[in-house]
């Protein structure tokens, strides 16, 4: 007898006629699209966003037009991601290492980030998209400050994709602020003398508290680095590096990486399909002297 689907496989597959409808029947994006199990889709995707200071200069241009011409791929993915039924996108905007750059290329980040969430806010509700922010924010501009506030507020009832915009956002950061997090809580409760830690806790008390680890991450521009991005969360995520600069990043590139990472074979340390070790190899010689 047939099972019946399963709530999630109907959720996707509803979702993946989202993407459809956008797509032209026939051509390479539809047939990528196509080999999509919608049962598998990614639930976090995390992006580092890399290559456009490169693109600017392969084209004589400054530096801010290649950032300027980065907006465009956040767009799209967002699009595809909400499109695909990803539940967390986590894009890299701002890296607590990036105020080494010029004063003036830093300043245009700014202005891009107001530029970008002003533009985007009604078309964010309109999709019932979520916007969150993980990094220490409060050391950026106020003005920059105040829009990111706004924003995270009206859609904070939003209740489908959820984009997390990492700002002034650094992996052992978020571990240091996480583990002060945790001390500072017990000291409020009087348990510090007796408090052990574990993993549970630290991811809870990650700027990504409650959020699914990313399954996929993609990095532009062909640099093997993780950049000090999420390195709690990426413990058993996909990697996925792409060639192309982010301006040049378009939706079928990121309908690739989904090809691309529905292919592996996840063990999370296991074997393939979660299955334990045979009992007889438990009996093979180790080859080795017994102590
Ligand atoms: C890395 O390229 C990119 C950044 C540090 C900034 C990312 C910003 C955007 C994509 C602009 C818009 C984003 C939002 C969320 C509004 P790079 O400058 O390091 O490039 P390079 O390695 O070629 O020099």
């Amino acid at each position: 007898m047939e099972q019946p689907a399963s709530h999630a496989l109907l959720y996707s597959i509803t979702r993946m006629q989202d993407l459809f409808a956008v797509l032209t029947p026939g051509d390479e994006e539809w047939q990528l699209a196509q080999s999509i199990d919608p049962a598998k889709i990614p639930g976090h995707v995390a992006i580092i966003m890399d290559g456009n200071g490169r693109w600017a200069k392969m084209r004589s241009l400054p530096r801010i037009a290649g950032h300027r011409a980065g907006i465009e791929p956040v767009r799209t993915v967002v699009e595809t991601c909400a499109r695909l039924g990803v539940e967390c996108l986590t894009l890299y905007a701002f890296s607590v290492e990036n105020w080494k750059r010029p004063r003036s290329e830093v300043d245009t980040l700014w202005r891009l980030l107001r530029y970008y969430l002003k533009a985007e806010l009604p078309r964010l509700m309109r999709n019932n998209i979520r916007l969150t922010v993980i990094g220490r924010v409060e050391s950026l501009p106020v003005a920059a400050q105040a829009e990111l506030e706004a924003a995270v507020e009206r859609t904070a009832r939003n209740t489908g994709l959820r984009v997390n915009l990492a700002i002034n956002y650094g992996g052992r950061t978020e571990l240091a602020d996480a583990m002060n997090r945790i001390l500072e809580e017990a000291r409020g409760k009087g348990t510090l003398q007796k408090l052990s830690v574990d993993e549970e806790m630290i991811s809870a008390n990650l700027y990504t508290g409650g959020q699914p680890d990313p399954d996929l991450l993609i990095r532009t521009s062909g640099e093997m680095r993780i950049s000090n991005f999420l390195l709690w969360q990426i413990a058993y995520a996909e990697l996925y590096v792409t060639e192309t600069y982010w301006p040049d990043f378009k939706r079928i590139d990121f309908l690739k990486a989904v090809v691309e990472y529905q292919k592996r074979d996840r063990r999370f340390g296991g074997l393939t399909n979660g299955t334990s070790r045979p009992a007889e190899w438990m009996d093979e010689p180790l080859g080795v002297p017994a102590p």
